[in-house]
């Protein structure tokens, strides 16, 4: 004892996450970090099977038999850790094993979530990204959006003084792919209005999404939901999140189709407490998950989709990505990705902010 600090309350302090584990691996306590990381009080966790809460694991149960079996400790690094809400922490670990009594033969496992730096890194570079692929996109939207208007008008007069219908065919051809040009164009702008923020729930926007893709689902590609309803609303613009989870969830959908055979969608909503997004810290944030059983993307193509024009698919224009991060930033949240082959997820993570902090510009109503 310290003063009146007795020394194992100190885990209670700490950020890694500690969980001590009897030797048939049931949970026998836990500090706030970890019930915080695995959303679950020590009251509902005592005794649990830890494979009930990691439901998913990377670690090597032969580093763990023999752990135990030597009582000796080990550490493994960027271990895969699914929960049981479908979330996959990558962390390091220190496991020990307890050599006197009371607790001798316990395990004492803290963990250390790279992913949570991880994730604050790739967002720095992301966004640093985004912003500069858009400035590059808005001064080229500008430079051509102008000569196309003169090519237009000029091929209407053109039409106009044409002797023979045959040849206004030509003409037509000018207009109509000026005109789809044009629209390209404009998408890569993104919305012309401002936000129009209001009091808004998740689930109306998960609705939505999931009623429009379904319908051009074919039978073999199942929609799942898995929706948290205890999630407070949030302030928003429920028309453009619509939008920026529709271009992830209709990417889901393509690519299932594409590949044939039975597929899964799985819309997903969690509230996520102590976010790190653009380097701010919020106490709460939604995370919309938009996951498919799909091929993956590459490791090296996941860093380039978010940019504009990037596509892998035939007739794709490459910008649903690049306009859904858009969105989602004007709401100053994120999207985040991780794939591999049979399995992708998409999550959306909006920050939960009252009104008196809310950073958030053009919030004309609530
Ligand atoms: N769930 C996914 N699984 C596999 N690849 C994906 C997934 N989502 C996106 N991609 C890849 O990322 C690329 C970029 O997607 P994005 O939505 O930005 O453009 P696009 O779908 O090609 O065109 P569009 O502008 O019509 O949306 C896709 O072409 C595809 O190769
Ligand atoms: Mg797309």
């Amino acid at each position: 004892m310290v003063g009146d600090i007795k020394a194992e309350n100190i885990i209670d302090y700490m950020v890694s996450a500690i969980v001590m584990l009897d030797s048939r691996l049931r949970i026998v306590t836990a500090n706030p970090a970890f019930e915080e990381m695995v959303d679950l009080s020590i009251r509902r966790m005592k005794d649990m099977p830890i494979k009930h809460i990691f439901v998913e694991t990377t670690i090597s149960p032969r580093a763990l038999a023999y752990a135990l079996k030597r009582s000796t400790s080990f550490t493994q690094r960027d271990i895969s850790i699914t929960l049981p809400d479908g979330k996959e922490l990558l962390v390091d670990l220190d496991v020990t094993i307890i050599s006197k009594p009371p607790y001798e033969g316990n395990l004492v496992v803290e963990i250390r979530q790279v992913e949570h730096h991880h994730r604050v890194r790739q967002e720095d570079q992301m966004l640093a990204q985004h912003h500069a692929a858009r400035d590059l996109i808005r001064a080229l939207a500008h430079e051509i959006k102008n000569p196309l208007g003169g090519v237009r008008g000029a091929a209407q007069l053109l039409e106009r003084s044409l002797p023979s219908e045959e040849l206004k065919e030509f003409t037509g051809i000018i207009i109509d792919e000026v005109d789809r040009l044009t629209k390209v164009v404009d998408r890569m702008l993104g919305p012309k209005s401002k936000p129009n923020m209001l009091r808004t729930n998740i689930h109306e926007v998960a609705e939505r999404v999931r009623q429009l893709v379904s319908i051009e689902l074919p039978e073999n590609i199942h929609f799942k939901i898995d929706y948290d309803p205890s999630i407070p609303d949030l302030l928003a613009d429920k028309e453009l999140l619509i939008q920026a989870a529709l271009n992830i969830a209709r990417n889901a959908s393509q690519i299932l189709q594409e590949q044939g055979g039975k597929g899964r969608i799985t819309l997903r909503t969690r509230a996520q407490r102590q976010v790190y997004i653009d380097q701010k810290h919020y106490r709460l944030a939604v995370r919309m998950d938009i996951e498919d059983n799909g091929p993956g993307i590459e490791q090296e193509r996941l860093k380039t989709i978010f940019y504009p024009m990037v596509t892998g698919r035939s007739g794709g224009t490459g910008l649903g990505l690049s306009i859904a991060q858009a969105l989602v930033n004007q709401h100053l949240g994120i999207i985040d990705v991780i794939s591999r082959p049979g399995k992708t997820v998409f999550s959306i993570f909006l920050p939960i902010i009252d009104k008196k902090h809310s950073g958030i510009k053009a919030c004309n109503k609530i």
